[in-house]
């Protein structure tokens, strides 16, 4: 496979004869930060990517499981960039007869904004990354330009960047590269009045090279044009340059983007043999003669510390041609690795590569390749082993959006996300339905969950009339094997999926070689994971299911519509699908890549409750369409989705599928299915906020059964409801509990099988005390205790952390509750919190979970939602100090906390 040259001279020798370079062998540098940016109001100019078909169905408010259509053919009568934008892809397009050639000219370049003396200083400044739809205001309208399914936010239009970049005279005979780890969409990029390049999908991350535009020693002015179509998603995309951005600056001999791959083998606690492939890539006019050395360290925690160094590739040696790649193998064995492995039960250890280059005798680049040791098997009856050891998928599906922050990455936004989902007892995560941050990828690796990572909601089928179908006929190559090769150096990453329910599932043939082909790239980028796409419609005796390694089903598993609360739904209907597809497919894995698909608002709690174990939310059934509530009681579901009860005995009645990724471990932005006047999904375990559902217990008391607790809803203020049935029920990892009112035994009640809550359907409210008593094997497991409160009186404040980083991305996410007199939190309480910030920090952004609230996540106040909010909290650069944060609420005790940034 790869071209393998091993020297075996000592490694000791070879590292005396060499002089390091006194200027950086490599630099990537952030270039987040003094931007200037634009958004057309109306209008924009005609330097447009391509044509985009005219949309005639506005209707974004569908059923999700609604099926695909055929595209709409259209032909371009006008001058588009499309031409010039194309040859960026050749990278990734395999067959050199397919590469695009770049026309003559350099469309746009008499362009106002592409001018290096164009003044912007009327423009916003801002710094990356940058979602410039996330502050709004909503579109509240019934008709509105953007409509409930991609979150009400103004994400649509043409948008422009621009930035100086300094290239000093010491960067001369440099490649300088514009690494842009994601633009949503339709990136197209100028430097010094030059079309350089572009790509149109926003979730991949892409480089361009800027150095034949360059002037060194100068100032040198990049200019980004991002177009981003309304009916582009069925969730919130957001707008503009919502990742980082870098420049890399090399020798123009030098290790390729995204140019190693280090992958394990024959792994076990004794020994590993750990691979390397490197590619090389010679921007000279002349050949050059190359020799690498790797070099392992194993990482300490916090990523930045090599600690010991491990061992040594043999050194490789080759010729790189003039304007030439060249890919080199090798392979070196590991004594006592230290795998990485999820936990609880395994540890995520991880180690870099070291990737020295040399030329002459002197080290021309370095790169560092991180990645772990671990084994995967996909066995179909045991399901998933890491290590050896099963590992149950109890995972979730997670959007890009960072809720009230947007899409604009931020790593500690990403790592709370995570640190909740732990707390749930999660271990898997499935990048529904695209790229996500590198930097995410990061924190998997870091924190052990296992990811899915997901490429394409569409194909050739479109579900929107502007989503990624568009595209899909040129880019579909370039932008998988892109994706994988940005990725697949990261332990976290167990398998790859490159479509979610796509159309393709109904056109039986047409569909599957399409399926194949995306297969087979996928597979020739990397066979050390499985790939697959994710299935609502496709049976097992039809053509499309063949062309994945492992089979993920959707919702399809435990059965589609097929209860009697849903007899009465149009739409796909299936019987459970588990043992057909297992049937048909003996020797593949099996696991649900989406169930569930059940709503709820955190807090508010709908009566008569169902007595079934599920039901579809309607405006009668477990849904409020005057306030836009979906009862907590935990049962309702989409049309086409389950309860988590069902889906638990489903999978346990299975016990050969692997496990489940939850639709969705968080609210996201967008899709506020039953809802669509709302702005965000109801889907999440946890709010958008970061809130806790009740559902959050009930996962946990099955993700985590070691774990002693135990969990009462609903709450206790039921003024109204005195000498009403009131069901209560009851999460607990225990199997037994015992329920008092105000001291009054309820009575004992057992789970039986297949049974995850324990309920006490005829309770009659009063005021006062219920306690709950779990048990264990017989034992006293937990206890939890809940009372109705009195009126609200003080506000108590809290921040996740008290100590944050003075760099200007560092956030602190601070609650504020409602509380009575005794500190108990006022389940309904829905009073308004007015924030303000003293020392060097800055409000981004309140949220208090409530998918409806319309009001602008940037705004300084907000309505408490049954007795939460949320202010998040960013510290400024390089100005270190105390900062407080003042909560006050009209009647209310106002609450201060104090945060220090360092
Ligand atoms: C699924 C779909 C998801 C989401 C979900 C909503 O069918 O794959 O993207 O739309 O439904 O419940």
């Amino acid at each position: 496979m790869f071209l393998v040259i091993l020297l075996v001279a000592p490694l000791m020798v070879i590292a005396q004869g060499i002089k390091k370079d006194a200027l950086p062998l490599r630099e990537r540098l952030s270039i987040n930060t003094g931007w200037k940016f634009m958004r057309y109001t109306e209008g924009a100019d005609k330097l447009i990517y391509d044509i985009r078909p005219e949309v005639t169905d506005r209707n974004d408010n569908k059923v999700a499981d609604s099926k695909p259509t055929e595209a709409v053919i259209i032909k371009a009568s006008e001058q588009v960039l499309k031409n010039w934008i194309l040859p960026v892809a050749n990278d990734f397009i395999k067959d050199p007869l397919k590469h695009y050639k770049r026309p003559e000219g350099n469309p746009g370049n008499d362009f106002a904004f592409v001018q290096n003396n164009f003044n912007d200083a009327a423009w916003e400044k801002v710094n990356l990354p940058h979602d410039w739809a996330i502050k709004g205001p909503f579109y509240k309208e019934a008709n509105a330009t953007v409509g409930g399914g991609m979150g009400r936010l103004p994400v649509q239009g043409v948008g422009w960047y621009r930035k100086k970049i300094n290239i000093t005279a010491a960067d001369a005979g440099k490649n300088i590269y514009l690494d842009i780890d994601g633009a949503m969409s339709y990136a197209m990029v100028w430097l010094n009045g030059n079309l350089v390049g572009g790509w149109p999908y926003g979730y991949n991350s892409f480089r361009l090279n800027l150095t034949p535009y360059l002037k060194s020693g100068d100032d040198n002015q990049l200019a980004i044009r991002v177009d981003n179509p309304n009916y582009s998603a069925r969730w919130y995309p957001g707008g503009g340059i919502y990742r980082n951005v870098w420049l890399t600056k090399v020798n123009a001999v030098h290790i390729a983007h995204w140019g190693t791959f280090v992958t394990a083998k024959n792994v076990s606690a004794a020994a590993a043999t750990v691979d390397i492939a490197v590619e090389i890539e010679n921007k000279l006019t002349t050949d050059k003669n190359i020799e690498v050395i790797t070099e392992i360290y194993f990482l300490q925690n916090n990523l930045q510390s090599r600690k010991n160094k491990i061992v040594s590739f043999p050194k490789m040696v080759a010729v790189v041609q003039p304007g030439k790649k060249i890919k080199l193998g090798n392979s070196v064995s590991i004594k006592n690795p230290l795998l990485w492995g999820p936990p609880p039960s395994q540890k995520p250890n991880l180690y870099v590569a070291v990737t020295k280059l040399f030329a002459n005798g002197k080290q021309i680049d370095e790169y560092e390749t991180r990645f772990g040791i671990r084994s995967l098997q996909f066995d179909p009856i045991k399901g998933l082993l890491v290590n050896d050891k099963p590992v149950r998928f109890q995972g979730v599906n997670q959007h890009h959006d960072l809720g009230a922050l947007g899409a604009a990455f931020n790593t500690r936004a990403a790592e709370r996300q995570l640190e909740i989902l732990a707390e749930l007892g999660c271990n898997a995560i499935r990048m529904s339905h695209n790229p996500p941050a590198s930097e995410l990828l990061d924190l998997t690796d870091r924190m052990g969950f296992l990811v899915m990572d997901e490429i394409f909601d569409s194909w050739e089928r479109k579900k929107t009339p502007h989503d990624f179908h568009l595209i899909f006929p040129d880019w579909y190559e370039a932008d998988t094997r892109s994706f994988i090769r940005r990725d697949r150096n990261h332990p976290s990453v167990i398998a790859w999926s490159f479509g979610n329910e796509v159309g393709e599932q109904y056109t039986a043939d047409t569909g599957a070689i399409i399926a194949k082909r995306l297969h087979d790239i996928v597979k020739e980028e990397d066979n050390t994971r499985p790939a697959t796409a994710s299935m609502n419609y496709a049976k097992p005796h039809m053509p499309f299911p063949k062309e994945s390694d492992i089979i993920s089903l959707n919702y399809q598993g435990e059965g589609i519509r097929d209860a009697p609360a849903y007899a009465h739904l149009r739409g796909i209907r299936t019987t459970p699908l588990y043992p057909a597809f297992q049937k048909q497919f003996p020797d593949k894995l099996i696991v649900s890549s989406e169930t569930a698909s059940a709503f709820s608002t955190r807090g508010t709690y709908i009566f008569p409750v169902t007595n079934g174990i599920g039901a579809p939310v309607s405006d009668s059934t477990g849904g409020d369409p005057i306030n836009k509530y979906v009862s907590a009681y935990e049962l309702y579901t989409a049309p086409f989705g389950a309860s988590a009860d069902k889906v638990f005995a489903s999978q346990d009645k299975h016990p050969f599928v692997a496990g489940e990724f939850v639709w969705s471990g968080w609210d996201y932005l967008g899709e506020p299915t039953p809802y669509y006047s709302a702005r965000s999904s109801y889907c999440g375990i946890i709010d958008l906020a970061g809130f806790k559902k009740d559902r959050f217990y009930l996962y946990q008391s099955r993700w985590k059964p070691g774990l002693p607790m135990v969990h009462i809803l609903p709450h206790w203020n039921w003024p109204d409801r005195i000498g009403k049935v009131t069901p209560v029920h009851v999460f607990t990892s225990g199997d037994e509990a015992e329920l008092f009112l105000n001291g009054r035994s309820l009575g004992k009640k057992k789970k039986g099988i297949y049974e995850y809550r324990l309920r006490w359907d005829d309770v009659k409210y009063e005021p006062g005390e219920v306690k709950v008593i779990a048990y264990k094997n017989g034992n006293q497991w937990a206890e939890e205790i809940i009372k109705t409160t009195s009126g609200a009186g003080q506000l108590l404040i809290s921040a996740d952390r008290n100590v944050i980083t003075a760099d200007g991305t560092d956030l602190s996410f601070i609650t504020v509750k409602i509380a009575d007199k005794n500190g108990s939190m006022v389940p309904d309480a829905n009073n308004k919190v007015i924030f303000s910030i003293e020392g060097p920090g800055e409000i981004v952004a309140t949220d208090n979970g409530d998918p409806a609230n319309l009001v602008s996540f940037a705004s300084k106040e907000r309505e408490a939602y049954f007795g939460l909010v949320l202010v998040i909290v960013r510290s400024q650069k390089g100005k270190p100090g105390g900062i407080k944060i003042k909560a006050t609420s009209t009647g209310q005790k106002a609450a201060t906390v104090e945060i220090k940034s360092k």
